[in-house]
């Protein structure tokens, strides 16, 4: 397995292309399903979860195919096109699907297109159980008829799928896209009420917009479509990945740099630049991006007061939690970091322990009590963001860092080590022999 060696030390300075989001990426992936002409989507990220999600649409039948020169569309960026006219399978597989858990997403599109799906069932991950209860309850209330049967949720509406009023207990993002998908080819209108207003549902909302559907709210907490007989082709840009725009500005803080983030906005990560700027790190927006600029000298950051609270958007972002903390490490004084989204996601802590830091954690929060400095160490995390939260505290130490299990970070860093090496980070790739 390959390991990424870092030696630390070194203020990062220069500019970083943001590629596109993964997390949008892949339920506008699902969304081909919907109708039986392509779907364009460009600014598409070349990831592990994004290759999962093509393989396991091409087993349904999805036909892929590269395109290169949209013009203006595509900004010369890489496109795909996902034609959905024959759809040859509607299950998706434990196989596939326990691979990535982003998989369940073709649930509602194949429902509301073919009348049926067959999907595995997940199952839990290294940061919490992770149920789709949510996503089965709302397509019920939508007429369909699911059981749970050998690990597998066997759905059927064969009288298509209805519209209805769906007030969802808590704000979950997979449940908010795979219920809006499934009602844009439901008869009449659905209303989905406490959904998720993360930026990733406004940009499938738009794609969907272009593809004939008719929706309304995204973005709020309430979202009304209007279910239409079909949906047509369309071409779409993906929107900028917030969370590894989150990672750089927390990778310019953490080693005192001067970074510039293009292909991206501070909008999608307001409260992450107030806690910076709060930290004493300048992050200012400048034109096409974002300028972060670390405390230079001996000058850390500074984060007493500066406690954290991850919440669904546009609240801290679990997903920038564990990169943050790794920043408090190094930072002066001491703060408090509360994790409310998932209930297992401090997985990286011990390991920031190894490197020096000082946490504990006391259920769902961690007192970070701020280091001088962190030494380098092999270490190794269970999930992505947990990966580059070492990574990052990597960059910060004194010495080396080998960080282990690698495929966590090629799930949703694109050129991670070329990215940062462009900046002047003594970072490499130690290829698996
Ligand atoms: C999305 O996961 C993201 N994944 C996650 O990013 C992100 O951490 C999460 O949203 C929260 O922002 C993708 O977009 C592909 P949820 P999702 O449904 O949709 C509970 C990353 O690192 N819940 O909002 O699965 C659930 O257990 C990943 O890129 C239910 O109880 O998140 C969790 O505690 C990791 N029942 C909470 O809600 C349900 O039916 C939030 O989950 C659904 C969710």
């Amino acid at each position: 397995m390959d390991k990424i060696r870092i030696k630390g030390g070194i203020a990062l300075n220069g500019v970083i292309p943001i590629g596109g989001s993964k997390n949008a990426g892949l339920p506008l992936m699902a969304a081909s399903l919907l109708c039986s002409e392509p779907l364009i989507l460009c600014n598409l990220p070349h990831l592990a979860d994004i290759t999962s999600m093509a393989n396991l649409l091409g087993q349904h039948g999805v036909e892929m195919s590269l395109a290169e020169d949209l013009g203006q569309v595509a900004n010369g960026g890489h496109c795909l096109k996902l034609d959905g006219s024959r759809i040859t399978s509607t299950e998706a597989p434990y196989d596939l699907v326990r691979k990535m858990r982003a998989s369940v997403l073709v649930l509602g599109p194949l429902l509301a297109r073919c009348g049926e799906a067959r999907v595995s069932l997940p199952g839990g991950c290294a940061i919490g159980a992770r149920p789709v209860d949510l996503h089965i309850k709302g397509l019920e209330q939508m007429g369909a008829e699911i059981e749970i049967e050998q690990g597998y949720i066997n759905a059927k509406a064969p009288r298509r799928l209805r519209g209805a009023e769906i007030v969802l207990p808590f704000p979950s993002v997979g449940a908010t896209e795979n219920l809006m998908m499934a009602a844009t080819l439901a008869e009449g209108h659905t209303v989905l009420v406490n959904v998720a207003r993360e930026p990733e549902i406004v940009d499938l909302a738009d794609c969907l917009i272009a593809m004939g559907a008719e929706i309304a709210g995204a973005g709020t907490d309430r979202i009304i479509i209007q279910g239409k007989d079909r949906l047509h082709g369309a071409t779409h840009r993906v929107i900028a990945d917030r969370i590894e725009t989150g990672t750089y500005m927390i990778a310019a803080g953490i080693t005192g740099g001067d970074v510039v983030l293009t292909g991206t906005s501070l909008k999608l990560l307001t409260a992450v630049g107030k806690v910076m700027n709060q930290a004493g790190i300048e992050v200012t927006d400048v034109e096409n991006g974002i300028r972060v600029r670390g405390s230079s000298g001996n000058g850390r950051p500074v984060i007493d007061g500066v406690d954290v609270m991850t919440e669904p958007f546009p609240g801290f972002p679990t997903d920038l939690q564990a990169q943050m903390m790794a920043l408090m490490s190094v930072a002066d004084g001491a703060a408090m970091i509360t994790e409310t989204i998932f209930e297992n996601r401090f997985m990286h802590v011990p390991e920031l322990c190894r490197m020096g830091a000082n946490i504990n954690v006391h259920g769902a929060s961690a007192m970070v009590r701020g280091v001088k400095r962190l030494t380098g160490a092999p270490v190794m995390a269970t999930d992505l963001r947990a990966s580059v939260s070492l990574v990052l505290a990597g960059l910060a130490a004194e010495g080396e860092t080998i960080v282990n299990r690698v495929y966590h970070l090629d799930r949703g860093y694109e050129r991670l080590e070329a990215k940062l090496a462009a900046c002047g980070a003594e970072i490499e790739r130690i290829r698996a022999s």
